[in-house]
């Protein structure tokens, strides 16, 4: 079963809290990283810790959470390894996943309703890679990112 990690800052930890709970509730093994409970820390910090726990193989996917989800998906971003982008409507969530095969989702709790936000999660989630006319394109990022790999 896939393992999926979530994690938040301080913009979006009601925001958060439901999205987490709401997967939970359909069955998804999902894990409320809560970095910054135990660090002092912001975004930049929570998204790394997330980030690395994905390129390490400790979780397949993660769901990260800020004001806007921009900041999040930078810093995500940054680790060799993981792909990372910001959604706010379903058919980009779900071509996140189908189309770029992006191991992070990221979400803005200052731009959507949770309502939607869940919707958003939910959609990613149940999306797969859908190889095809796409595979050569996610290939061709995984080669150009090993440029700047130490
Ligand atoms: C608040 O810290 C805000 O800057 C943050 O949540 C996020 O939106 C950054 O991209």
């Amino acid at each position: 079963m896939m393992k999926i990690a979530i994690d938040c800052d301080d913009a979006a930890f009601e925001f958060k809290d439901a999205v987490f709970s709401h997967l939970k509730e359909k069955g998804f093994d999902i894990t409320d990283l809560k970095y910054s409970e135990s660090h002092d820390c912001d975004y930049p910090d929570i998204a790394f810790n997330l980030a690395e726990k994905i390129a390490d193989g400790s979780y397949d996917r993660g769901i990260i959470i800020c004001g806007t989800g921009l900041g999040v998906a930078m810093m995500a971003n940054k680790v060799p390894g993981v792909f990372a982008g910001t959604c706010h409507d379903c058919f980009a969530a779900e071509r996140l996943a189908k189309s770029n095969d992006a191991n992070v989702l990221t979400m803005g709790a200052r731009c959507i309703g949770v309502e939607l936000g869940k919707m958003i999660a939910e959609s990613y989630l149940k999306s797969t890679f859908a190889g095809g006319g796409s595979a050569p394109k996610v290939s061709r990022m995984r080669e150009l990112e090993k440029k700047y790999f130490k």
